[in-house]
Parts: structure tokens; C-alpha cells; sequence
């Protein structure tokens, strides 16, 4: 009896995914529409309010347009009735997604074994808890430690602590800093599963890449995977489609969650929120009121003098959006900020076709405030963007395991492009130094020869 118990225990612990086993998405719906007059985008508006629809895009019923994609998940119940409805209203849709359970179902696998976790059996074509992100920080620190440092940066608002890894080559010489982060939102995992193919690409190949050795001479990357990790374990563990974090409001009851993206400190709650907690674009209590984007602030703030660039990688649309998204007023250094951004899209494009789109987001997206990308560029981080990875819609946030490889190695030639030019402009005198070493050395052996031929 207790063997057999024990069985299924341990059964049960090879299962982390207990979504699967409750199918909380089954027979939801992903719909596409395109609506082509007012009239249409006013039922549209009304149906997604009434309704409580999930909005992939966008985000608020407000934002949806005449001629621009709109996204919807529909659960199941509504399904027919909503589909009804948009026939009556004569407003034409395709279905993206027919179940959302079966791709939430294969992003997530059932079955995992611990001898995945060593750095170099690491999978990083897979999708991975954040228990294994935390023994994977740990791992990785410690096979590169000439390198690697791991750092706290604070507590979630459940307590558990939040680590950045700093890539650093020891060197007498002051260094800059570039800044990444993933997973914001919770349910964008593509995003912390660059952060990780970044760092190991990073550190497998910062011998042998001469963009790679350059740069490291000059630039330290510290790295944070996981923002949201209370999102992030929600998202694993109770609803595939969480996107905030877990702060509790109206006195701890009903309503969970702020959505870390518009908690910062930048024209905060003014556009493209909400002040209802309910909503998935509610943007917290007053600026920072969220521990987690304390911890991020705090730290940005008391090294900006020496951060050059800001990264923060979400999904999806394939955009990289530079500030501002509350204002329509372009910031001092817009030129240059999209000459680097169209230089990274079109490294990216080179490698597999996948297009970007470039611009402030105010005018490409939508409008929002309190973004960390306007924050990090309103206190003096000269370069910031926000990355959309894949995909356009097909899969959306569920954008399946077998894209990350692809996914991640198109971006890294985008990430790595921005990084480079941010090199050079800072520190033109690298290359410089090293092609006048090598032209002295030059001159001294045709001098040698030249002596040696005359004598
Ligand atoms: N990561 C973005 C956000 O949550 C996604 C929005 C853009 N894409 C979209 N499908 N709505 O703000
Ligand atoms: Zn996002």
C-alpha cells in the first residue's frame, strides 16, 4: 500500500502542469477580426466590455480600430454566442486559435527529469519553471565564474527573491553598463527564455566572436530573467494566461495583480491603464507602488549615470518600440534612436525572414504610460527599447516551444547589433587603439626589413 502510494505521489510530482489536468482553456478561442467601419468597432467594443472578453490586441476595447487587427480569446460558454452576435452585426472573423487548450498544453511539458538542469544538459529550447530558472542561475555562475556574479535585487511581493546575473570580464578599466529584463508579464515566456539564450550565447561564445570580446571590453550586462516571478510561477502553476503580478487589493479580497509595465514612474496612470484592479492593464496604487518595480527602479536609479542602454524583451507583435508611449513628443535623440533600432531589425530579418516593425509606440501600438522603457529613457538611459518577439498573432502569447530556438537566434542578432553600435559610440578608441597597434607593429618590422636591406 505505501509503495503504491508512493508511486503515485511521485507521479504526481512529474506534474507540474496541473492545468493539464483541470483544463481550464478547453475549447477556448482565439478570434481574428478586422473591423471595417465605426459601426463595427462600436459593437465590438460593446461586446468585449459586456462580455469581459480577454483582449490580446489590444489590450483596452478603446484601442481597437477600423482596419487593425483585433485579437479576442472567447471562453468556451461565450463562443457561440459571441461568434452569433458578430454575424448578425455582419462583422466578419477567422479563428487564429480553434482551442486554446491544446497549445497550452504543449508549451508546457508533462513530464521533466532533474538531469536537465546541469548547464551544459540545459535545455534552452524549452520552456522552463521558475524552479529551475533559479537552479539554472546558480549553475551558470558557477561553470563561468570568471564571468558570472549572481545579485539580489529584492523581494516579490510573495516574498521570493529576485536575482540579476552580472556578465562582467575583470579589467582595470571603468566600465559601461547595458541593462536586460524578461518577463515583465507573466504569460510572455518567450521572454525569459531569451534572457536565458542570451546569457549562454554570451558566454559560449565571448572568446571566439569578435563583436562579442569587443564589446565585453567596454560594457558589463547585467541581466534580470524573470521580473514578474510570482506572475511567472502563476502562470506555470494556476492560469497559463496571467499577466500581472500577485499583489492582492480592496483589502486582500477579491482582486489580484499590477501590471508591472504601466507602475512606473512615467507619466503614470494617465493613458492606456486602467484604475480598476480588475483590469489587466491596471497600473497599481500610485507610481511603484509594486515591490517588484521598487527593486528594478531603485537599482536602475542609483547606476544610471553608468547604464547606456535599457532592454526589456516582452511578446508579441514583432516591434521594437522606443519611447515615449504617452506622448507623442519624440525624445531629444529619436533620429539616432531609430537608425540603431532599423539597423537591429534588419540584422534580425536577415536571418529568417522575420519582420519587425520599428517606432515609438505611441504611434505604431498603442498609447500607454508608465512603461520601464519611458522611465529608463526620462532619467538619462540615452538607449531604450522594448522588443515584441514573435509572433504576429498565430499563436500569440502561446507561441510554441519549438519557435524559441529560431525566436531567440534572430533576436540575439538584433540585441547584439544595438549592443555594438552602443560600443562604438562610447568607445570609439577600442578599435582604434588596436588598429594603431597593429599598424606601429607594421612600420616596425618595414623598418626591420628596410635596415636589413639597405645593410
Ligand atoms: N507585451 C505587450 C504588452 O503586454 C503585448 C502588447 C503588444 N502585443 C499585443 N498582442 N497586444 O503590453
Ligand atoms: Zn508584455
Amino acid at each position: 500500500m505505501q509503495i503504491f502510494l508512493g508511486i503515485i505521489f511521485s507521479l504526481g510530482m512529474l506534474i507540474p502542469g496541473k492545468l493539464s489536468l483541470k483544463l481550464p482553456y478547453d475549447r477556448h478561442q482565439v478570434l481574428h477580426i478586422v473591423p471595417e467601419t465605426f459601426q463595427q468597432v462600436q459593437h465590438l467594443q460593446h461586446l468585449c466590455s459586456t462580455l469581459l472578453l480577454d483582449l490580446w490586441k489590444p489590450l483596452l476595447p478603446q484601442d481597437i480600430c477600423v482596419g487593425e487587427d483585433l485579437h479576442i480569446r472567447v471562453s468556451a460558454p461565450l463562443v457561440k454566442e459571441v461568434k452569433d452576435s458578430l454575424d448578425r452585426h455582419m462583422v466578419s472573423y477567422k479563428v487564429l486559435i480553434p482551442n486554446v487548450q491544446e497549445l497550452v498544453d504543449q508549451s508546457m511539458p508533462r513530464e521533466r527529469s532533474s538531469h536537465r538542469q546541469v548547464p551544459e544538459g540545459y535545455v534552452y529550447t524549452e520552456y522552463h519553471p521558475m524552479e529551475e530558472i533559479y537552479q539554472w542561475m546558480i549553475q551558470i555562475q558557477k561553470s563561468y565564474s570568471e564571468l558570472v556574479t549572481q545579485h539580489y535585487l529584492g523581494k516579490t511581493v510573495e516574498n521570493r527573491e529576485m536575482y540579476y546575473l552580472q556578465i562582467s570580464q575583470p579589467s582595470h578599466k571603468t566600465k559601461k553598463i547595458v541593462w536586460m529584463d524578461c518577463g515583465i508579464h507573466a504569460r510572455e515566456w518567450i521572454s525569459p527564455a531569451f534572457c536565458q539564450w542570451f546569457v549562454k550565447e554570451i558566454l559560449q561564445n565571448y572568446k571566439s566572436d569578435p563583436k562579442i570580446s569587443r564589446f565585453l571590453q567596454n560594457l558589463d550586462l547585467y541581466v534580470l530573467p524573470v521580473l514578474n516571478i510570482d506572475g511567472y510561477m502563476y502562470s506555470w502553476e494556476k492560469e497559463r494566461l496571467w499577466r500581472k503580478n500577485r499583489s492582492p487589493h480592496m483589502n486582500g479580497g477579491t482582486c489580484y495583480g499590477t501590471d508591472l509595465n504601466r507602475n512606473f514612474n512615467s507619466s503614470w496612470g494617465s493613458v492606456g491603464v486602467s484604475h480598476n484592479c480588475s483590469s489587466e492593464v491596471f497600473c497599481g496604487s500610485g507610481p511603484e507602488s509594486e515591490p517588484e518595480t521598487r527593486a528594478v527602479a531603485q537599482f536602475i536609479e542609483q547606476k544610471k549615470s553608468d547604464i547606456l542602454c535599457y532592454l526589456t524583451m516582452h511578446s508579441y507583435g514583432q516591434y521594437i518600440l522606443t519611447p515615449y508611449g504617452s506622448t507623442t513628443e519624440p525624445p531629444s535623440n529619436s533620429e539616432e534612436l531609430m537608425l540603431v533600432a532599423k539597423q537591429a531589425a534588419s540584422a534580425l530579418v536577415g536571418k529568417y525572414g522575420t519582420s519587425y516593425q520599428v517606432g515609438p509606440t505611441s504611434l505604431i501600438l498603442y498609447s500607454n504610460s508608465g512603461s520601464s522603457r519611458d522611465w529608463a529613457h526620462t532619467i538619462g538611459i540615452p538607449f531604450s527599447y522594448t522588443f515584441e518577439l514573435r509572433d504576429k498573432g498565430t499563436y500569440g502569447f502561446l507561441l510554441p516551444s519549438n519557435q524559441i530556438q529560431p525566436t531567440c537566434e534572430e533576436t540575439m542578432l538584433a540585441v547584439t547589433a544595438i549592443i555594438d553600435y552602443v560600443d562604438h559610440k562610447y568607445f570609439p578608441d577600442g578599435a582604434v587603439m588596436l588598429t594603431s597597434g597593429i599598424s606601429l607593429c607594421l612600420s616596425l618590422c618595414l623598418n626591420v626589413v628596410l635596415t636589413w636591406t639597405a645593410s
